[in-house]
């Protein structure tokens, strides 16, 4: 598949690398593409462009920006670019305060989601959340003790939850469907959980797991 990712950061380049990993053609966007020239040296067949080239070349797309300017990264990468693709959402609306004792601090609420917010000014394009709750150094067919770790996921579009669910297939996670695009006030909180141990006592290795 031909993916692009918008974003530069961590976990731009962990997406960025299994995408590759499992054979699919990666586009990374980003106002600068020079700073990638290290990360892709090390990925056969990657390219970096702008956010617009990156849209446009992905069948499926990825946005892997800080929270606070994911409408703007959206913007940037351009509505008719996007349009009719399954984009990845896996940001989250981290404020830039500090966590108070552990715990982050979001500039949404639990009555809306940012997800919801990139919907609606994005209606064409068809949004699903997922990646979002895990560290980026287990994105990617992660090893853990307690067995295949759950990615929960949501949007509106069911054919493009199909799919994220194939490639969270070949990143090696399980998928729980959460629904629609309103799960999402339920899924972004996830990562303030997950960084809990983390800031408390430096754990940062886990993930999470839907038990029946
Ligand atoms: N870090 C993790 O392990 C983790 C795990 C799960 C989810 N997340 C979420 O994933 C997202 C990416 O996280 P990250 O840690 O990889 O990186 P980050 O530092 O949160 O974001 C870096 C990206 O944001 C873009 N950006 C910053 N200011 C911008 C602006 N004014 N306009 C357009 N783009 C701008 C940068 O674009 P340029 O390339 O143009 O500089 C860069 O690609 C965040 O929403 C985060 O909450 C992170």
């Amino acid at each position: 598949m031909k993916v692009g990712v918008l974003g530069s950061g961590d976990v731009a380049k962990a997406l960025g690398a299994g995408f590759v990993k499992h054979g699919h053609d990666v586009v990374m966007g980003t106002r600068d593409p020079a700073k990638l020239a290290d990360w892709l040296a090390r990925q056969r067949g990657a390219r970096a462009g702008s956010f617009a080239e990156a849209a446009r070349f992905g069948e499926l797309v990825v946005l892997a920006v800080k929270g606070t300017v994911a409408l703007d990264a959206l913007r940037a990468a351009g509505a008719a670019n996007l349009a009719g693709k399954p984009v990845i959402d896996a940001t989250n609306p981290i404020t830039d305060d500090p966590p108070v004792n552990g715990v982050l601090k979001f500039f949404t609420n639990l009555d809306e989601s940012l997800l919801e917010r990139l919907q609606r000014e994005f209606a064409e394009v068809r949004l699903v959340k997922a990646f979002n709750s895990v560290g980026n150094a287990f994105m990617v067919n992660p090893q853990f003790k307690g067995g295949k770790p759950t990615m929960f996921i949501c949007g509106n579009d069911e054919a493009a939850k199909r799919a994220v669910r194939g490639i969270l297939d070949q990143f090696g996670w399980e998928t729980a469907d959460m629904g629609r695009a309103e799960a999402a006030r339920a899924i972004e909180p996830l990562c303030m959980l997950w960084c809990i141990p983390g800031f408390l006592r430096g754990e940062w290795s886990h993930a999470f797991k839907l038990l029946t």
